[in-house]
């Protein structure tokens, strides 16, 4: 097992796998949520602007489902790497808040969270874990919608911009449940590659990208993060 505690700047940059273990479903793949939804009905601003409350029973039912569920211990074992060496960053595409809930801090969310909501009109964004939502709707009358990046939405400048630092200055990314076909998430651990950094792929499977990448951990989350940072976290 390669030593991450040989490298001073660790970035994870993580995608629905590492929440499989904590009982929520991946997007792609057998029992994937666009297997079962029809993103363009229920996860992009035109399904929203022909249908809100349609849009919201989607997004309602998956903050009941996902609000029910812990961070697993591969979201602990980064948690845990990060106090032990705090340069470290979290770059993840999922929305469901559990690495933050397993302690890690200054997670970077490119595709935004379930637990925000966003004005459609005035753009204020407020946290809200309510299950039931009390209202979809903001003081100022207008829908709310969730704070999420949807199909055809832009990532704010500001998160690609903290993902791009913190990718650009790491030494080592662990790439951690991605199937690597979403951008431009997916072309964030080259740019990683082209500054040096060593890649290593945490996958049960391949995936598109598996070649770029130096070391190929062919394992779950749960059981390869635990051991991928023993060396400087201890055994868990
Ligand atoms: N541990 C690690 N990886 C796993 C596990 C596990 N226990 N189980 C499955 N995987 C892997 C699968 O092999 C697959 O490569 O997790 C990956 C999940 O791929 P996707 O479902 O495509 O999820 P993700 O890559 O995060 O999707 C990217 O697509 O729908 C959009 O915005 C959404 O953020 C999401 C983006």
């Amino acid at each position: 097992m390669i030593d991450l505690g040989t490298f001073e700047r660790v970035v994870f940059f993580t995608g629905a796998g590492i929440s499989v273990e904590s009982g929520i479903p991946t997007y792609r793949g057998s029992g994937g949520v666009w297997a079962a939804y029809d993103y363009r009905q229920y996860a992009c601003q035109e399904a929203f602007l022909r249908d809100p409350d349609k849009v919201w029973e989607f997004h309602e039912v998956r903050r009941r489902r996902v609000g029910a569920c812990e961070p697993n211990p591969g979201h602990r074992a980064i948690a845990a790497f990060q106090e032990r060496r705090p340069a470290t960053r979290v770059v993840t595409q999922n929305i469901d808040g559990l690495h933050a809930r397993a302690g890690a801090t200054d997670v970077i969310e490119l595709h935004g969270s379930l637990w925000r909501l966003r004005c459609e009109r005035c753009g204020s964004v407020e946290p809200s874990t309510d299950v039931p939502l009390p209202s979809r709707k903001h003081a100022c009358g207008a829908w709310y919608r969730p704070d999420i990046v949807w199909f055809g939405d832009a990532l704010s400048r500001a998160t690609i911009d903290a993902a791009l630092a913190a990718i650009s200055a790491c030494d080592a990314l662990v790439a951690v449940g991605t199937s690597a076909v979403v951008y431009p998430a997916a072309e964030l651990p080259l740019v990683a590659r082209r500054r040096g950094a060593r890649l290593i792929e945490v996958n049960p499977e391949e995936t598109p990208l598996s070649d770029a990448y130096d070391v190929h951990l062919r394992g779950k989350a749960g059981d390869v993060l635990p051991e991928l940072v023993a060396s400087v976290v201890g055994a868990t």
